[in-house]
């Protein structure tokens, strides 16, 4: 039987998942490298490229339906309260007004997440939903909310993660505290009684926002008791999923679609609560309703990167060996249950037998952390390689050679062996790239106001994907393909990877392959959109369709040319008799002969093999100048090297690298939410107020991917980049500050006031 429904093992961004699902038990032969293909590998342009710079894709932001409403939210304007009265009288005499939701006419609608309701009226952080209205025009349904009357009881609150620490959390959110999570290896005392030499320090990274080029956003329409979302999100399922619950109707009366999307980072791999509150406004109303957050609310209400307070300790010999090591951090989850470990790159990244794990989540007043490209790993390695670096120069060693000396060659945690790791490899390409023997060898060591620095930080991330995935294949009249699969594509170039692997193996060219993704209504099951690995997880099931789909097209060409299958090949698109080459035909003539409208095939992921950890590599090396009398910082390179299992496509690779590179430089010099303590209001929630770089930040980009293929992992050999392309850039530029200036700056995002007060020390 070519599908098995089997266990499985998959790591979403730090968890470990038991899958049980439907698998493909077929066992193809590795391609090798990309040379020898003809697709895959190649610098393909997007399919979708020319619709969406000429305007013509539609995003669900633009999408308008007859008759559409628009829904805008009322949030909480503190930090704390409960809500004592409330009154929409006012409201619902303004022109054009249709409808106000609050928790007053909504008692019988669940949020899905934590058994709580759809609305409720303990406020928990400045930017909670309060109500929502509906309105002939977005202007209108504003007004509306300004004449909504609310009491509040004020509460207590608490926006400081560090006093937030000692505070009791009942009392801020109502939720008990998080355990600690504690983790050991080894024998710690011993590994501390064998060591020469110590470095410890604290290192805190701040707040940052998701800031998605595209907001938050649904459109919802009914058709008797169908609905249909429109929706900007990452996991078309789990909107599917959620809404139906919420609303308690059947899932196959909700199809949640996604055509284009403008980015998400994380912040829209859960259901949002507007996409509920549009839908039951529109079953209300009877009308089709668009409903969008504005930036100001997406600063607030959309999650965020958590911060963290890490104290790492490190304990070596002389010759570098890493005999013990520390860890101990405390971050801020917000006003809502979710995680803000930054651990796992320290018990993974580099090998020590004895360590020592503490890690606090801590609730505070103020938007929920949320799962954010990479979570816990980009503050992790900015603590972690940090720390190694001052334990490198410490022993005079380097920092490179320090890493070599504690190279883990098999994963710590599991104990077993990875698919592949090719980080030495990173390394040295790396180090090639930045011209690493330029830096100073001594740190702070060069003359003149300007000072020139070269620092690196590796990377380490999942991205293997798994089971269940599924993919099925269409092929129409004229030979045209379609590919069809429950994934969607958050805009890293699924649509345009997935056509290329069904067009390397069926031979079909580019131009007639169709991709149709993100919609429940219509594909089989596929994973969300993050933790890198969609391509992992979905390539191997188009690959899977495409090798069925060919021995159906050699079946049906034996029938038509009445030749035994065995003497019949694929060869060039075109399937011909062995012994008698001219004897062959074409995909669209077997179609035309057929008297069948299309060919079908389903194809699925295959199980992650045991006995391993998939993981994928690299080092990031940058070159910064530091002007020692203003402060600023230069990003001048930023080298890249990575093992990422295959290349699929080298342009939309290097799209991905861009983006997740200045994304780390951004959280490294720029980012930062910035709450007033005596208030519990976010002081920076627009985009002139919170920074991010602009073209004129952008330094010169060296990619190379030091790997060919991971075989071990999926039959296409591709580990998933959007996430590791953004962990260890903060904390190669920290270290480039430090070889530079010569003095550590141990919190993010290192802006010029901090380069100041390090190097002159005025406070
Ligand atoms: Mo996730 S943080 O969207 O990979």
């Amino acid at each position: 039987m070519p599908q098995k429904i089997v266990k499985s093992k998959i790591i979403f961004e730090g968890e470990i998942v038991e899958t049980i699902g439907e698998v493909s038990t077929e066992e193809y032969e590795r391609w090798g490298a990309n040379e020898n293909l003809k697709v895959v590998g190649k610098p393909v342009s997007r399919i979708d490229g020319y619709d969406k710079v000429s305007g013509s894709a539609v995003y669900t932001f633009d999408k308008i339906l007859q008759r559409m409403v628009y829904a805008r939210t009322l949030r909480s304007p503190l930090p704390h309260a409960k809500i004592k009265r409330i009154d929409i009288s006012k409201a619902l005499k303004v022109n054009g007004i249709l409808d106000v939701i609050t928790f007053q006419n909504t008692e019988d609608i669940d949020w899905y997440w934590n058994s709580s309701k759809l609305f409720d009226p303990h406020l928990r952080y400045q930017g909670d939903e309060i109500a929502c209205a509906a309105a002939e025009t977005a202007e209108l349904a504003e007004q509306a909310l300004k004449l909504i009357e609310v009491d509040y009881d004020e509460l207590p609150f608490a926006v400081n993660t560090k006093k937030a620490l000692e505070s009791d959390p009942e009392k801020l959110t109502g939720f008990k505290k998080p355990d600690l999570f504690t983790y050991d290896r080894g024998d710690f005392s011993k590994g501390i009684s064998e060591s020469d030499e110590s470095v410890e320090d604290t290192f805190t990274t701040p707040v940052v926002i998701h800031n998605p080029t595209e907001v938050h956003c649904s459109t919802v329409a009914w058709d008797g008791g169908k609905l249909t979302v429109w929706d900007s999100t990452q996991a078309i399922f789990s909107v599917r999923n959620a809404v139906a619950d919420s609303l308690k109707i059947n899932i196959n009366d909700v199809r949640v679609i996604k055509k284009y999307m403008g980015g998400g980072f994380g912040s829209k791999l859960e259901a949002g609560k507007y996409t509920v509150m549009a839908a039951l406004l529109a079953r209300r109303l009877g009308r089709p309703v668009k409903i969008y957050l504005d930036r100001r609310e997406m600063n607030l209400a959309v999650g965020n990167r958590p911060d963290s307070h890490q104290t790492l300790k490190v304990w070596g010999k002389r010759d570098g060996t890493i005999t013990a090591m520390s860890y101990k951090s405390f971050g801020a989850v917000g006003a809502y249950p979710q995680g803000a470990a930054a651990n796992w790159p320290f018990r993974t990244m580099y090998k020590c037998p004895n360590i020592k794990v503490e890690d606090q989540n801590v609730f505070i007043n103020a938007g929920r952390a949320r799962a954010f490209r990479a979570p816990g790993h980009v503050q992790g390695v900015f603590a972690l390689d940090s720390i190694i670096d001052d334990f490198a120069y410490k022993i005079g060693m380097d920092p490179i050679d320090l890493r070599l000396k504690n190279y883990a060659e098999v994963d710590q945690v599991f104990n077993v062996p990875y698919t592949s790791k090719l980080l030495k490899e990173a390394y040295s390409a790396g180090a090639q790239a930045i011209n690493w023997d330029l830096r100073n060898k001594i740190p702070g060591s060069g003359n003149g106001v300007i000072k020139r620095g070269i620092g690196m930080a590796s990377q380490i991330w999942w991205g293997g994907g798994g089971p269940p995935a599924h993919a099925m294949l269409k092929l129409e009249r004229g030979g045209y393909l379609t590919v069809i699969s429950g994934t969607q594509d958050i805009g890293t170039g699924t649509y345009t990877i997935l056509a290329q692997v069904a067009a390397e193996i069926l031979e079909i060219p580019m131009e007639k392959i169709e991709v149709i993704l993100g919609d429940t209504g219509v594909g089989p099951y596929a994973p969300s959109s993050g933790g890198s690995q969609t391509i992992a997880s979905v390539a191997p099931a188009v690959r899977d369709a495409s090798e069925k789909m060919k021995s159906k097209l050699i079946s049906a060409a034996a029938a038509i040319m009445e030749i035994p299958e065995d003497k019949i090949k694929y060869n060039n698109g075109e399937i011909e008799s062995i012994e008698d080459p001219a004897k062959k035909l074409s995909i669209a003539d077997i179609l035309k002969e057929l008297r069948e409208e299309s060919l079908l095939m389903n194809g699925s992921r295959e199980a992650n093999p045991d006995g391993y950890t998939t993981n994928s590599f690299g080092a990031q090396f940058a070159d910064v100048s530091v002007d020692t009398e203003t402060g600023k910082i230069t990003v001048n390179k930023i080298a890249a090297a990575h093992d990422i299992g295959r290349p699929m496509n080298q342009k939309t690779l290097e799209n991905q690298f861009h983006g997740g590179i200045l994304q780390g430089l951004s959280y490294a010099l720029m980012e930062e939410r910035v709450i007033d303590e005596s208030t519990g209001q976010v002081v920076n929630l627009n985009m002139h107020d919170y920074k991010i770089p602009t073209v004129k930040d952008v330094p010169k980009i060296e990619i190379i991917i030091v790997s060919k293929s991971d075989d071990l992992v999926n039959n296409v050999g591709a580990k998933g980049i959007g996430e590791p392309a953004i962990i260890p850039t903060a904390g190669a530029i920290a270290n480039a500050v430090y070889n530079a200036i010569g003095v550590r700056i141990k919190s993010l995002p290192i802006t010029p006031d901090k380069v100041l007060n390090a190097i002159y020390k005025f406070n």
